[in-house]
């Protein structure tokens, strides 16, 4: 099963990701994650991937795709979470799964207005030892700035800066919503209310998934 969520940022794709991951052992192939590790390690990748990611936008196609290129598992489901942004990486992405004779299942759209996004990642905590993430209100941790899950730290991400969310709003309007026509045309398409609490969007998506592929 090949699963792609695209969506806003802050729109919950991480969230909803990690618990199809554990329930389903789908791999969970998140872009945004993958260049942050690039990032600290220093790589080449990171290194070039830092400026955009700061400024809130997007990392050139070229970098993504030979990314998503090595990590792309020959065996077993993935959800991509994050990739295709561009019709080019959608373009790449079709390449790649006929290349491994494999086929796209559906694509979730977390639908959600910018002010609920501004709302989410202004209180938004990310673990900096295992990435998990909370909300200070929506989904807060049982000891404040410390991780449930490995006791790390919990810091706010630099770009959840509100400068920095609305020009990633705004290159997602730009650059990542043309994928909608893109995959309703395919048929491939589902629309989530992704304004609603967290298990209601699971219980949405595991609706859908109950048809198969
Ligand atoms: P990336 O890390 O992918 O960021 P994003 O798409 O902007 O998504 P986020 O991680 O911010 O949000 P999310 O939808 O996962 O929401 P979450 O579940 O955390 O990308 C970062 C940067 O990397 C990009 O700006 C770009 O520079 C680069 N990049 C990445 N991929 C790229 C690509 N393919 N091409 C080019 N560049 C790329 O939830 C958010 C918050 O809300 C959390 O606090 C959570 O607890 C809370 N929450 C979640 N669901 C709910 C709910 N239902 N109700 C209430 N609160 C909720």
């Amino acid at each position: 099963m090949i699963l792609i969520f695209l969506g806003p940022p802050g729109s919950g794709k991480g969230t909803q990701a990690k618990r199809l991951q554990q329930d389903k052992g789908l791999m969970h192939i998140s872009t945004g994650d993958l260049l942050r590790d690039a990032v600290k390690k220093g790589t080449e990748l990171g290194k070039k991937a830092k400026e955009y990611m700061e400024k809130g936008e997007l990392v050139p196609d070229e970098l993504i795709i030979a990314m998503i290129e090595e990590v792309m598992p020959e065996e077993g489901g993935f959800i991509l979470d994050g990739f295709p942004r561009t019709i080019p990486q959608a373009q790449a992405l079709d390449r790649l799964l006929e290349k491994h004779n494999k086929n796209l299942c559906k694509v979730f759209l977390f639908d959600v207005p910018e002010e609920v996004v501004v709302d989410r990642l202004s209180g938004r905590l990310t673990c900096t030892n295992c990435g998990a993430v909370y909300h200070v209100r929506y989904n807060p941790p049982k000891t404040e700035g410390v991780c449930d899950v490995c006791g790390g730290r919990l810091v706010q991400r630099e770009d959840d800066k509100e400068e920095v969310v609305r020009r990633r709003y705004k290159v997602y309007v730009e650059q990542t919503a043309p994928l909608i026509d893109f995959y309703g045309k395919r048929n491939k398409l589902y629309r989530l209310d992704a304004t609603k609490e967290v298990q209601e969007v699971y219980r949405d998506i595991l609706e859908v998934l109950k048809d198969g592929c």
